[in-house]
């Protein structure tokens, strides 16, 4: 079979094949296991690590597909359950492409009450499924027909609900323990939970009082192997007719702790300012870097911005400081201009509930690796 050359193969954001995602063997077996085994699974990493990519990846395995019928939502943007059921509608609608007449009849047959989303598109005549947020009005019911929508399938149903912490912030109280109740009521249907908040994920999945304890296996993300992604990024730049200096990459790695996505960003960007024919040289680094980051730039702006005016000077000395570790030591405060100790730790807990700073042994830091780079540059 022919492969897929893409123009950039260092991608970003989405999942494309095999041949451009590096490794993750050993989680895929794990996941692979589990899901063959009938156990649900709970995936929690922090962001940009690879839990999405490695879900996706998981769905394009042959056996998987073959095998079960794959769903993945990502509810990061949803706030309540209608929102929530109306997603998980339209994936399942997404999947019944090519809309043949008789599984249409059968996804509107149960899900009864997302019949009023049905419609015809007026330019090609297809049929499209776009249901309005507040279209649903019982999203409970519908969550039901969805459920016997997945159990009543020719093949077994294997859900991911991506970002799965978000269903602690939903304006409906107790929402894990209805959708832990459903889970529990499943006979076949198989759900994979990633998240990127640990102690939101832990709350919902270790936590003696809530309701999802002891029902999924849990499972670690860590960054890719140094030594195997090196040598997944230097034949792909070989296989491109390219070649990338022997440290370059260590450099990358090590400067952003192997959180895949910085790496990934760096080396797309490495990618493209590369002749054909050339080496990338290790003084690409530093052009690489600032041009990813520019790109980001009037989303730092907007970050930054939006900051509260107390946490805006704390937040811009722990970027400064790289890793905070006595914040409220008199010398932070003085080197910062902060004041007093209780309010930057007022601040902290701000920027902490944000996901905009997070704690690691040694100290604080910005999470986003970028955009802590971006602020040593411009404050
Ligand atoms: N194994 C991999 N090989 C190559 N790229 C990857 C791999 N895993 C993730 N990526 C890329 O890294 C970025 C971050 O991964 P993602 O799965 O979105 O992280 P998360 O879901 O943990 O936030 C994405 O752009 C994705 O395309
Ligand atoms: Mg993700």
């Amino acid at each position: 079979m022919d492969h897929l050359k893409l123009v950039n193969p260092f991608v970003v954001g989405k999942y494309v094949s095999d041949d451009f995602f590096c490794d993750r063997q050993t989680e895929t077996e794990f996941l692979r296991k589990q899901i063959v085994n009938g156990r649900n699974t709970a995936l929690i990493a922090p962001r940009r690590l690879g839990k999405t990519g490695l879900i996706r990846h998981f769905f394009a395995q042959p056996d998987i597909k073959e095998n079960y019928h794959v769903f993945f939502i990502d509810i990061y943007a949803t706030n309540t359950l209608s929102d929530f059921v109306c997603l998980f509608g339209k994936e399942i609608f997404d999947k019944l492409k090519p809309l043949h007449k008789k599984r249409m009849e059968r996804f509107f047959g149960i899900l009864k009450s997302l019949r009023p989303g049905f419609k015809l598109d007026l330019v090609t005549g297809e049929p499209v499924f776009d249901i309005g947020l507040g279209q649903i009005e019982q999203p409970r019911t519908t969550l039901d027909e969805i459920f016997t929508y997945l159990e009543t399938a020719d093949k077994p149903c294997v859900v991911c609900i991506d970002e799965f912490q978000q269903i602690m912030n939903y304006e409906e109280k107790n929402i894990e323990a209805l959708l832990r109740t459903k889970v529990q009521e499943c006979k076949k249907t198989l759900f994979i939970f990633s998240g990127s908040r640990r102690h939101l994920m832990n709350q919902i999945f270790n936590s003696l009082s809530k309701p999802f304890y002891q029902s999924v296996i849990s499972m670690d993300l860590k960054p890719l192997d140094k030594s195997v992604y090196s040598d997944f990024a230097k034949k792909l730049f070989n296989e491109y007719g390219k070649r990338i200096h022997p440290d370059l990459f260590e450099k990358a790695y090590d400067q952003y702790e192997g959180v895949t996505w910085y790496v990934q960003m760096l080396l797309n960007e490495l990618f493209a300012i590369t002749r054909e024919g050339a080496e990338c040289p290790l003084e690409s680094f530093d052009v690489a870097l600032r041009n990813v980051i520019q790109i980001q730039e009037s989303s730092y702006k907007d970050t930054i911005a939006q900051l509260p005016t107390r946490q805006k000077p704390v937040f811009i000395a722990i970027a400064k400081e790289g890793i905070a570790m006595n914040v409220t030591s008199s010398g932070f405060l003085k080197r910062y201009g902060l004041g007093a100790a209780s309010s930057v730790q007022a601040a902290i807990k701000g920027l902490l509930e944000k996901d905009l700073i997070t704690r690691t042994e040694k100290g604080y830091r910005i999470y986003d690796y970028f955009l802590a780079e971006w602020i040593r540059w411009n404050f």
